[in-house]
């Protein structure tokens, strides 16, 4: 079989509508991304009945102007890549089912991706990339998820660990908003932290040393303490700015709690397992101090995603979609989403 495709991917799993072409897993031909962010900020977090509804007003838009802006009709698509999860059961049904009924019209066969998986992918979304090298070692930290995976070969996976509660990226999300820094929270408090020290507060790091677990729940607690000792009056909940606190010194010493863990955990499972190379991806991967504490500290190559393509977009679907195309898979048209959906077991 020739090695070379053109897939189609939609990603409709959490509060971002998005379509995209990819040849031959690398090259994106288009890629378009309808984020709702702005609509979710008022909430703090994204609102899973608005977010489907949404979602089903920008589909076709959506879909439609990544076909037309790569020239191409249906039938020069091999394969249509849809996330079928993890993610929100209401938003993940509006992309599995206009890409079940794009296949049904189209004859193009149809390939349910998980999205952990797709975020891993993202990273070889670089024309400039070399050939991955296994094993390798992958971190996913999104805004749902942290999963340390050892990936042997292509499409195969070995769970090391992953969170106990909060994931990484739902951790600046909630911390952002008890500083009162807006939605979504990593960026507003990578912004925060610029001059700010990162050793101000000395919060804990949560090692689990005997597991490849990472939690996020007790340094999320202390930052509470160190908030509530400054406003002794903040109310919970209440979304509002704070004179008083010292924004930057609680934001960086976050931060640096943050990357500590997630670095210095998987550096560690990197010579234990003796990866060849590590990818870091999803969301939090756009992180300016894990990105730079990684690549100062690792001996052997970290791979990012570019930043564009650190959050969710359709092009890490349709690259998940070429291997999985070629490996063989063709999914019925009856397939269900799957809101739980694990990377590995
Ligand atoms: O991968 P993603 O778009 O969605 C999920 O699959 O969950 O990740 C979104 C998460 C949010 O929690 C957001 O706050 C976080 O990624 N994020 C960041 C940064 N940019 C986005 N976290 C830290 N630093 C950033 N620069
Ligand atoms: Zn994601």
């Amino acid at each position: 079989m020739s090695e070379e495709t053109r897939i189609l991917g939609i990603e409709t799993s959490c509060d971002e509508t998005a379509a995209s072409v990819v040849e031959n897993g690398r090259q994106i031909i288009s890629n378009v991304v309808a984020s709702q962010a702005a609509l979710h900020a008022q909430y703090g977090g994204v609102f899973p009945e608005v977010a489907s509804r949404r979602h089903i007003e920008t589909i076709y838009p959506v879909v439609a102007t990544a076909l037309a802006q790569a020239h191409v009709g249906m039938q020069a698509i091999d394969a249509i890549a849809v996330t079928r999860g993890p993610g929100l059961a209401g938003s993940l049904v509006v992309g599995v089912n206009m890409a079940k009924g794009m296949a049904l019209a189209s004859g193009v066969p149809l390939l349910g991706i998980n999205h952990l998986e797709a975020h891993l992918y993202s990273t070889w979304l670089q024309q400039d990339m070399a050939e991955p090298v296994f094993p390798l070692l992958g971190l996913v930290v999104s805004g749902g998820h942290t999963e340390l995976v050892l990936m042997k070969e292509h499409l195969t996976y070995a769970r090391l660990g992953g969170t106990l509660d909060d994931a990484a990226g739902e951790a600046f999300d909630k911390i952002a908003r008890l500083l009162g820094l807006g939605y979504p929270g990593g960026p507003a408090i990578q912004v925060a932290a610029e001059g700010g020290d990162p050793q101000a507060f000395p919060f804990p790091r949560a090692w689990l040393d005997e597991t490849w677990d990472f939690s996020f729940s007790g340094l999320k607690t202390a930052v509470l303490r160190q908030v509530r000792r400054h406003q002794p009056d903040l109310e919970a909940g209440v979304e509002v700015p704070r004179p008083g606190l010292p924004i930057a010194d609680l934001a960086a010493s976050f931060e640096a709690a943050v990357v500590d863990v997630l670095v210095g955990k998987t550096m560690k499972a990197a010579q234990e397992y003796q990866a060849h190379e590590i990818l870091v991806a999803g969301g939090v991967s756009a992180n300016r101090l894990l990105r730079q504490t990684f690549i100062e500290k690792s001996p052997i190559a970290v791979r990012f995603p570019p930043l564009a393509l650190c959050t969710d977009n359709a092009a890490m679907i349709a690259a998940v979609g070429h291997q999985r195309y070629l490996s063989g898979q063709r999914d019925a048209l009856d397939i269900d989403v799957l809101p739980t959906w694990p990377l590995a077991e």
